[in-house]
């Protein structure tokens, strides 16, 4: 019998969410370096201590919503809720995986000749990351949404 069940705090969850400002504001410059023109001026070293700045953030918002956020839970109520919470929790991993490639591309990029080329290539990596990162947000906060409506009694 299967009695493993990943569910979350919505409550927690969504805090963690609201009050990380700075993950919004790391996200939005690195955007906003890699979708304009601005990327011609940036310097390499700039843009891999964004990055690098990112990924370390990154690991705390992931490390403090999988302390709070998720748990473990004995009993299944909605295994269709479990089912998501379990693959978006996984989902943290391979996010902070492919950021901190990125990351380590960056500065391999500096540390030799900061070809413009390496650069256009690992902005359009990142931006493909960064969708993902999107992506997985909002299937939390609809995972938050509809936790919050079964445990005020709706069907589920
Ligand atoms: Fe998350």
């Amino acid at each position: 019998m299967d009695t493993h069940t990943v569910t979350i705090n919505a409550a927690f969850l969504r805090e963690i969410k609201d009050d990380d400002v700075q993950l919004k504001t790391l996200l939005e410059q690195a955007r906003a370096i890699c979708d304009s023109s601005a990327l011609a001026d940036i310097s390499a070293s700039r843009f891999t201590k964004l990055l690098a700045d990112l990924r370390d953030h990154l690991a705390m918002h992931f490390a403090l919503e999988e302390a709070y956020g998720y748990f473990d839970d004995p009993l299944s109520v909605a295994p269709h809720l479990s089912e998501q919470a379990e693959s978006l929790r996984t989902q943290h991993g391979q996010l902070y995986g492919e950021l901190a490639r990125l990351a380590e591309t960056a500065q391999d990029i500096s540390r030799r000749d900061s070809d413009p080329r390496a650069i256009r290539n690992l902005a359009r990596c990142f931006m493909e990351f960064h969708d993902r990162l999107q992506q997985h947000e909002e299937d939390e906060n609809e995972l938050i949404m509809e936790a919050l409506y079964v445990d005020i009694g709706g069907s589920g």
